[in-house]
């Protein structure tokens, strides 16, 4: 008995023993790790940049009162992509807008839609969190995951979404999460090399004012040498039959139908041009570059040089594009101060100065013109810019002067900076600097377009072309990303009643190619279908398309992007049109626009994150008669054959389907 007693003991303690080992060897560790401890950069970023630690504008982290110590800050549209492999079991985190807006009205004070995704799913969604909102708190069950999206997405209008993931924290067994660049996959090309035969490209009308120098260049494609004609130019205008350019001054107001034939050794092309002698310039959104979302505050006449140079060698001038425009920092850093008064922003008789990174601007715009391009230019209404360059506040006449002077055929008017002495910013005050320059514009002796670049406020799109604008931003800045891209250009559905000829809604600019907002560039981030939903959509939207990459670094992908004349048709049709959506869900939308000769332009696009999706038209939504309609691909150039009451397609991910339908 006592011995079966003792065995018993030994054999239980044994047992205990060996579960102990067991378990130790088998039941894997829980470990930790803050967000904050990972590679952040990975993370997208819709303004300011993404922090550690700190908030997107780079101060310490604060919600609704409360300072942390870690998390990190961004602004939406954001998306921060992790491999989990299956082995991170929690999520914490608590959630909310910064406390650095605080000076914002509280309407403005951020709408955030704080998302946890993971593999497809959404595990968590914080619906509106707006700033002084009491922070929510996330604990999310992650097991099994293998990956994670923590996103900050825009809900009303991306302003002041300063969106904080603070005390963030993952526990893991195994490996530690990773955070991983959102996937790009390699570009590919779709259009046809155009074809040496000529094709006139460009705005088929243009509007000048009557007694004004008057500058147009006919482009075509197709090989060189070319000769230009042209029948029914109204008088004291004459074609450079080498250049296509057409120069003088048109006195008789009047609508001129002329026929612009460009002819190589291959063969001929035949193109109605309308000249519009009248009040109204820029009938066609303008095409063009921009200095800002490449250079911004780098930008020297070396580089806007060489970009009007690649304009050229490049072939791009031959598809339309025209305006070579500096953004701003050309003119001398200001104290607001000073800013309004004289040296040495100005000199002693107040007239603007540029930077030492700038030399003569009449000989800079010269040689652009030269080359058959237009120039523009960009300056703020305020004392100083938003990157404290001097303003044209107090000198609003001067200013315009020098710009007729030196030549430039576009200005940029850029709010920032002048709401330090705005008022209390109720219309009135919004619009009071826009009619003061606009009328100043149309008195200047020169066709200078007229940008008005101020965010929307105050529905910009009521009212400015009443002020004389010919486009006028509707929304903050954009970046290279699918939010900030999409976000902009998809919340344009409701302003296409105030597009029309000569008045142009305007998302902002091009993200393709290499940006960088200074002097290092990157590829553009958007995908290579989202490059193709960005023109596609900006075409459909009738915006203006000002390239924001240095022209002489353009790859073959981007060129091949920039230079589909049926796309670039969609944009520059002389109807006026802008789309009008006619589908919008989560994972899809329709949007059409009307062109001159009946047809539609049609844009599938597919929103959703992970899918390919099939995406229908209905002819008949679209206002078409009859059965049988005619369907062209315009990315390819190739016609899809007679479809009959529907057209369906399947489209990637973020990308678009662009179809035109006789
Ligand atoms: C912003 C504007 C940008 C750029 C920048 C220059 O207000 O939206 O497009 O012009 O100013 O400082």
């Amino acid at each position: 008995m006592t011995t079966s007693r003792t065995a018993l003991i030994y054999a239980n303690v044994i047992l205990i023993i060996v579960c102990f080992l067991f378990s130790a060897a088998y039941a894997e560790e829980v470990n930790t790790i803050w967000l904050d401890e990972l590679d952040l950069s990975k993370a997208t970023c819709g303004w300011g940049q993404v922090n550690k630690n700190k908030s997107c504008q780079g101060n310490p982290l604060k919600i609704n009162g409360v300072e942390y110590e870690r998390g990190m800050g961004t602004h939406t549209p954001s998306t921060l992509i992790l491999k989990l492999d299956g082995k991170v079991t929690r999520f914490t985190a608590i959630i909310g807008v910064d406390d650095e807006i605080s000076e914002q009205p509280t309407s403005d004070r951020g709408s955030i839609d704080f998302k946890v995704v993971g593999d497809k799913k959404v595990l968590y969604t914080s619906g509106t969190i707006r700033g002084y909102q009491t922070p929510e708190k996330i604990d999310i069950d992650l097991t099994g995951v293998e990956e994670l999206r923590l996103i900050a997405d825009d809900i009303e209008n991306n302003y002041y979404d300063h969106a904080d993931w603070v005390m963030a924290k993952f526990e893991y067994t195994g490996k530690p999460p990773v955070t991983i660049d959102i996937p790009k996959p390699k570009p590919y090309i779709l259009t046809p090399k155009p074809k040496p035969t000529p094709r006139i490209t460009g705005p088929k009308v243009f509007g000048a004012r009557p007694g004004n120098p008057f500058l147009f260049t006919v482009t075509a494609t197709g090989q060189r040498p070319m000769k230009f004609k042209i029948k029914g130019l109204p008088k004291g205008l004459k074609l450079d039959s080498e250049s296509g350019r057409i120069t003088g001054t048109a006195k008789k107001r009047g609508e001129y139908k002329t026929t612009v034939t460009a002819q190589n050794s291959l063969g001929k092309a035949k193109r109605e041009l309308r000249i519009v002698i009248g009040d109204t310039i820029c009938l066609t959104p303008p095409m063009g570059w921009n200095s800002w979302n490449c250079w911004a505050c780098s930008v020297t006449e070396k580089n806007v040089r060489d970009t009007a140079e690649a304009m050229v060698a490049s072939g791009l001038i031959n598809h339309g594009f025209s305006y070579i425009n500096i953004d701003d920092c050309w003119m001398r850093k200001a104290d607001s101060n000073d800013a309004a008064i004289g040296p040495p922003v100005r000199d002693e008789t107040g007239m603007l100065l540029t930077n030492d990174r700038f030399g003569d601007m009449k000989a800079l715009t010269d040689y652009i013109h030269s080359l058959g391009l237009k120039a523009g230019v960009c300056i703020s209404p305020g004392p100083t810019t938003c990157a404290g360059y001097v303003g044209s506040w107090q000198h609003e006449e001067q200013d315009a002067k020098y710009f007729a002077e030196m030549g430039f055929d576009y200005l940029k008017y850029d709010w920032c900076g002048y709401s330090k002495v705005s008022g209390n910013e109720k219309l009135e005050d919004l619009q009071r600097p826009y009619i003061l320059m606009g009328q100043i514009l149309e008195e200047s002796g020169r066709d200078i377009v007229y940008s008005l670049c101020q965010y929307g406020m105050g529905n910009v799109w009521e009212w400015g072309e009443a002020v004389g604008g010919n486009c006028w931003r509707t929304t903050g800045d954009i970046v290279d990303n699918w939010g900030s891209m999409s976000g902009i250009g998809f919340s344009q559905a409701d302003h296409w009643p105030y597009a029309k000829l000569g008045s142009w809604n305007d998302p902002d600019m091009l993200v393709v190619g290499k940006v960088g907002w200074g002097p290092n560039l990157h590829d553009s981030r958007l995908t290579a279908d989202e490059q193709y939903t960005h023109i596609s959509l900006w075409c459909l939207l009738s915006a203006p398309l000002l390239i924001g990459c240095p022209i002489e670094q353009l790859d073959d992908f981007t060129m091949n992007l920039l230079t589909n004349d049926e796309v670039l048709e969609v944009n520059q049709d002389p109807l006026g049109r802008q789309a009008k959506r006619i589908v919008k869900t989560d994972d899809v939308q329709v949007w059409y626009k009307d062109m001159e000769d009946g047809s539609k332009a049609i844009g599938l696009f597919n929103v959703n994150d992970y899918d390919e999706k099939t995406i229908g038209v209905k002819f008949e939504d679209l206002g078409l008669k009859g059965e049988s309609h005619r369907v062209r691909d315009l990315w390819r150039q190739k016609d899809l054959g007679e479809f009959d009451g529907l057209f369906n397609a399947e489209v990637p991910v973020h990308g678009v389907k662009l179809i035109r339908v006789w």
